[in-house]
């Protein structure tokens, strides 16, 4: 039964805690997934979109929550996977009073969730939800936040992308590869920075003019071409998809001319099958939750006090962490993202079993 509209529906989940808030006279209806603690305190963002039908919430909260246990497993971080939603229209029904009322939901969970920015929100929000909670990371530099996630995200993918590059083609230089690069947003922007900086020649697309005019204003060696059909059949060897979701489904993989795809993008595989569709053609895809961790390592470094060297370091071992991955899927000879699943699933088993070892509590931190 649907909380808010009396809707049914049926998900299959394994969460610990769905939890639902509401405060009418703000607007605020709010969907916390918290898919596992066992790690530590569950962290991930908060979208806050216009959902058609609150059974399309719930299931967006679902899965967000549940791929952030793997993505934070994977990254190595000691921390569960949760997400939330604000189901509204960011741009008409954002206000103080919405977000600092959906701040004393997430305080009122005690530290068991940890939120972020995510689709539709923004440092200067976490600054406002924070008034309310201190569960809160992806705040603002002058309020001692860790910023703009897309910096280490960019820098994230730039190493996973060298890392695919050295597995496939037995070095990791990524000069004189022709990268297309789908998305010139906040990530894509920064990552097309890198490319060219390492000597690699980048093709690139955006729907939008504005981010299109950037390229032309900020690289002109860019070559832009129409669309992203346009992009993946041009004579690529790295596809980065850096705009929405399902960028490898069964109308591109097929047509796909690149080697390697590593990109920002969050569940870019529109479905199951298709990491294997991509195997069959020969095609390397580095699983887009082990590249784009960098977002969250960086907000996750908050909790000790943000400090941007030590979190690029975090970030740098990408590197690594793709290369063991990718070397374990050839030997198992599974698809690369098939090995993913079973490293974080294997590192939430291991470690997240410990917690049954008692031990007297630690000193509280600032984060309890
Ligand atoms: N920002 C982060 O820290 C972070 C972390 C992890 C994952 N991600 C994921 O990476 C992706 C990019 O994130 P971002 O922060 O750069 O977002 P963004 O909104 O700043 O940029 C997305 C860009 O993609 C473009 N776009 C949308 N649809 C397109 C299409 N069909 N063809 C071409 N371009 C299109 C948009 O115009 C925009 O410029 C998203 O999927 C996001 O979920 C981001």
């Amino acid at each position: 039964m649907g909380v808010f509209s009396g809707h049914t529906g049926s998900e299959d989940t394994s969460h610990e805690q769905v939890v639902f808030c509401q405060d009418k006279p703000s607007g605020l209806r709010a969907i916390i997934g918290i898919y596992s603690t066992a790690l530590g305190p569950a962290l991930g963002g908060t979208r806050f979109y216009p959902y058609a039908t609150e059974d399309e919430a719930v299931h967006d909260v679902m899965e967000l929550s549940r791929g952030m246990a793997y993505k934070n497993s994977l990254a190595g971080l000691d921390l569960g996977g949760g997400k939330a939603v604000i189901w509204g229209d960011p741009e008409r029904g954002k206000s103080e009073a919405l977000l600092r009322a959906y701040g004393r939901f997430v305080q009122s969970l005690g530290g068991r969730y940890i939120t972020a920015c995510d689709v539709g929100t923004y440092v200067a929000d976490m600054d406002v939800v924070a008034r309310e909670c201190r569960w809160v990371t992806g705040r603002s530099e002058e309020h001692g936040g860790a910023g703009d996630s897309s910096v280490l995200t960019a820098w994230g993918v730039f190493q996973g992308m060298r890392a695919a590059a050295g597995h496939a083609w037995g070095k990791p230089s990524l000069a004189g590869r022709r990268v297309g690069v789908v998305g010139l947003g906040k990530v894509g922007k920064l990552l097309t920075g890198h490319l060219l900086e390492e000597g690699a020649a980048v093709v690139a697309t955006d729907v939008c003019d504005r981010a299109r005019d950037w390229a032309r204003h900020a690289h002109p060696e860019v070559d832009l071409v129409d669309d992203e059909p346009a992009l993946i059949t041009s004579d690529i060897d790295i596809y980065a998809p850096c705009a929405l979701g399902g960028a490898l489904n069964d109308r591109t993989v097929p047509v796909l001319a690149a080697k390697i795809v590593a990109g920002a993008a969050n569940n870019q595989l529109a479905h199951p099958g298709i990491d294997k569709a991509l195997a069959d053609r020969g095609i390397l895809y580095v699983p887009d939750y082990l590249v784009n961790a960098g977002g969250v390592i960086q907000v996750a470094d908050e909790i000790e006090g943000f400090d941007f060297e030590r979190a690029k370091l975090r970030v740098t071992r990408i590197y690594d962490t793709t290369r063991r991955l990718l070397a374990e899927a050839d030997a198992e000879g599974v698809p690369p993202s098939v090995t993913a699943d079973r490293m974080a699933e294997r590192r939430i088993a291991e470690v997240g079993r410990l917690s049954a070892i008692r031990v007297p509590p630690r000193t509280a931190s600032r984060w309890g």
